[in-house]
């Protein structure tokens, strides 16, 4: 019996014929009648890690980094962190313990809110509100009572907040926002659409659904090889106008798999760079068990930077992670375990864990960009460093 969500995507294709990859990435992963992010049975850790499952210290180093933000934007009493994709909000958790031990200044300011489209959070309000400021009760009305020092709201994006003064962040958000495909066929672009052969589901290209993949892809000025499969990401454009909607001033951290363009959209990554994962499991082909598996795809950096420029955000920095948490003294907290009264098992396991994080073969190859609004030009910040990329 196929599942509700395949009965989805089934009857649309019945319907319509066939219909773009990223509306059945939008399926699989949002659908209410049970989309992978929507049914939320298990924790995501029980499907794939990720760097706030994996140590605390990654909420601590990045809670080092919103420090130095808050100093740089004049430590204003109220402080926002708006985390989109809170998931099961563990970094969010992290950042507000390791704040309220470290940094008791920027605790006192700190509101943070962690987004995501948790079915069992509470609803943010429908009306656009006006965040309380600065110093008006922190408790909207309506909203879930959240674990401690953290509002968790469920909504789409950034649309149930406004008049944000701190920082924006993400940590494998936009990997998961659905995506168009396409092969570079003929000399033109192709798009690739989801069909039905039989009873079951197939790729079939076509013409594009909407000039604005061509436009991207032009607007990149990459030379693609022929038979070059890949896939571009419109949804992006919208996020990115709506952080410029509601940040008044601060920064945008955004951490995520992915690279700048050129780098991205090469032969050898040719149809390599989306891919399904379930219970640790991952599979270059994402149309097994719709809505029982996450999809992912890699995130092109550049055009990310580009459209916030265009939106008047400025490019702060761009680095791997393994430079990003290095900035922040992640050896510090190495050097800190070793000091450790625990077990020799206990300091090995969190060891593990801690360089997982700065191994380029497991999170250290991750991308960290920083973005920023109404800020100097050319405000430095910690984690970016002596930057290369
Ligand atoms: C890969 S998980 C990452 C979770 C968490 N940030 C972490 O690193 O463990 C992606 C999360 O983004 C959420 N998400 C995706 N698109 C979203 C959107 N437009 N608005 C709010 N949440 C979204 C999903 O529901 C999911 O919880």
């Amino acid at each position: 019996m196929p599942s509700a969500v395949e009965q989805e995507i089934r009857g649309l294709i019945r319907q319509y014929g066939r219909i773009t990859f990223a509306r059945f990435m939008q399926i699989c992963l949002y659908s209410p009648t049970g989309g992978f992010y929507f049914r939320r049975k298990d924790w995501i850790d029980s499907h794939f890690g990720t760097s706030p499952t994996t140590h605390p210290v990654f909420g601590a180093l990045i809670a080092r980094q919103l420090e130095q933000m808050w100093t740089l934007m004049g430590e204003p009493p109220v402080f926002h962190v708006i985390e989109v994709g809170s998931g099961d909000s563990v970094l969010a958790q992290s950042i507000v313990n390791t704040t309220r031990r470290n940094a008791p200044g920027l605790a006192e300011a700190l509101r943070y809110v962690a987004l995501d489209y948790q079915p069992g959070w509470a609803q943010a309000p429908d009306n656009i509100f006006d965040w309380p400021r600065p110093s008006g009760a922190w408790q909207p009305k309506g909203w879930a009572a959240a674990t401690s020092g953290v509002r968790l709201v469920k909504g789409e994006g950034l649309r149930p907040v406004r008049n944000v003064q701190g920082c924006i962040l993400s940590n494998e958000l936009i990997d998961n926002f659905p995506v168009h495909r396409f092969a570079f066929q003929g000399g033109r672009i192709r798009e690739v659409f989801v069909t039905l052969e039989g009873e079951e589901l197939a790729e079939v290209l076509d013409e594009p659904s909407t000039p604005r993949i061509e436009e991207r892809l032009a607007g990149l000025g990459l030379s693609l090889p022929e038979g070059y499969r890949g896939e571009v990401n419109l949804a992006m454009e919208d996020w990115v106008a709506q952080i410029a909607t509601v940040l008044e001033r601060g920064f945008i951290i955004t951490i995520d798999y992915g690279d700048l363009a050129e780098g991205l959209y090469t032969l050898q990554n040719s149809g390599e760079t989306l891919y399904s994962i379930g219970k640790h499991i991952v599979d270059a082909v994402p149309y097994e068990s719709p809505g029982q598996r996450d999809i992912t795809c890699q995130v092109d950096f550049i055009s990310l930077m580009r459209l916030g420029e265009r939106h008047g955000l400025d490019t702060v920095g761009y680095v791997q992670q393994r430079q990003f948490l290095d900035n922040l003294g992640i050896s510090s907290y190495l050097a800190e375990l070793e000091s450790q009264e625990v077990s020799a098992a206990r300091k090995e396991l969190n060891r593990i864990a801690i360089t997982s994080l700065v191994d380029p073969e497991d999170y250290g190859s991750i991308k960290v960009l920083a973005q920023s609004k109404g800020m100097a030009p050319n405000v430095g910040l910690m984690g970016f460093s002596g930057q290369k990329e």
